[in-house]
């Protein structure tokens, strides 16, 4: 049996024409445009990728977008000072600092220093805190967008087993906290971890996000089960082409899966569509304060 793919791709769009019609409503109801202020310190390619994509997605969908392309030798003074005004600023709604920062600059004492109202990333622990007792604070977009992919293909996960391959703050955590709040058994496994192949063949849910080209081998996993591969890789083949791949070893998986996310095309498209959606919420709950 092949897996059923779940395109990230397709599901963002859908998310995207919602979140337009709520901007739409919004400015009609209450005159307020969703504002987002993306932050981006150096010239990191890959940064400066997601954060173009950011910027224009943001504008296609209606909302207004600021940013501020800050020089690698900022000096966290001189950043805290530019989120402080951000902070104050009525038409900004959402902050998003992308990361990861310089390495003179501390993240948490950055992330710390956002209005947890305006931080539609869910880094602040304002919001961590919101989510592991099932509050209602912003989530962080890429495990938030997992989340809507795993209720494409399944309604109801009470009990199922959850693995989640990873621990960082801006994936593993939040994600295995929203698979707890949603009744699963809830397995994080990491760089320590042992007998790490049996683990995740006992998951009907597998989340990889280690950024370790397809390290997760098809007869690790259980026949029927959702993958969600958050891995984005670049690999070369011999010949020098280079190619995006996930954690997951795709086509193996393919045959034993039940469910399982491409890459590209899987939860990647997904992270910006729910930094709108958190950005639009931002921009509601500032009118009805
Ligand atoms: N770097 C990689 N992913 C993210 C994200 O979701 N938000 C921010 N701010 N930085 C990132």
């Amino acid at each position: 049996m092949t897996a059923t793919r779940i395109s990230g791709t397709a599901h963002a769009e859908s998310l995207r024409a919602e979140i337009g019609l709520g901007v739409a409503n919004l400015k009609a109801s209450h005159g307020v445009t969703p504002g987002l202020a993306v932050v981006l310190v150096g010239e990191d390619p890959a940064s400066q990728v997601y954060v173009r994509n950011k910027i224009k997605q943001t504008e296609a969908i209606g909302m207004r977008s600021i940013h501020h392309l800050l020089p690698a030798e900022t000096s966290a003074a001189e950043l805290l000072a530019v989120i402080d005004q951000l902070n104050t600023d009525p038409t900004i709604h959402g902050i998003l600092v992308q990361l990861p920062l310089p390495a003179h600059l501390d993240p948490t004492v950055v992330i710390e220093t956002i209005d947890p109202a305006k931080d539609v990333d869910g880094f602040h622990t304002h919001n961590v805190g919101l989510l592991w007792t099932e509050g209602a604070g912003f989530v962080p977009c890429t495990p938030l967008g997992c989340l809507h992919l795993l209720h494409s293909v399944r309604r109801d996960l009470a009990g199922l087993h959850a693995v989640v391959v990873g621990r960082s703050n801006i994936v593993g955590r939040p994600m295995a906290a929203l698979l707890l709040n949603a009744s699963c058994t809830v397995t994080i496994a990491h760089s320590k971890t042992q007998g790490l192949p049996d683990l995740c063949r006992s998951a009907d849910i597998l989340v990889a996000a280690v950024g370790r080209p397809q390290m997760i081998q098809g007869d690790w996993i259980k026949p029927g089960a959702i993958v969600l591969d958050v891995g984005i890789n670049r690999i070369q083949a011999p010949n020098g082409t280079t190619r995006l791949v996930g954690d997951v070893d795709f086509e193996a998986a393919l045959a034993i899966a039940g469910a399982i996310t491409p890459v590209p095309g899987g939860p990647g498209p997904m992270t910006i569509a729910c930094l709108l959606a958190n950005t639009l919420e931002a921009a509601k709950r500032s009118v009805s304060k």
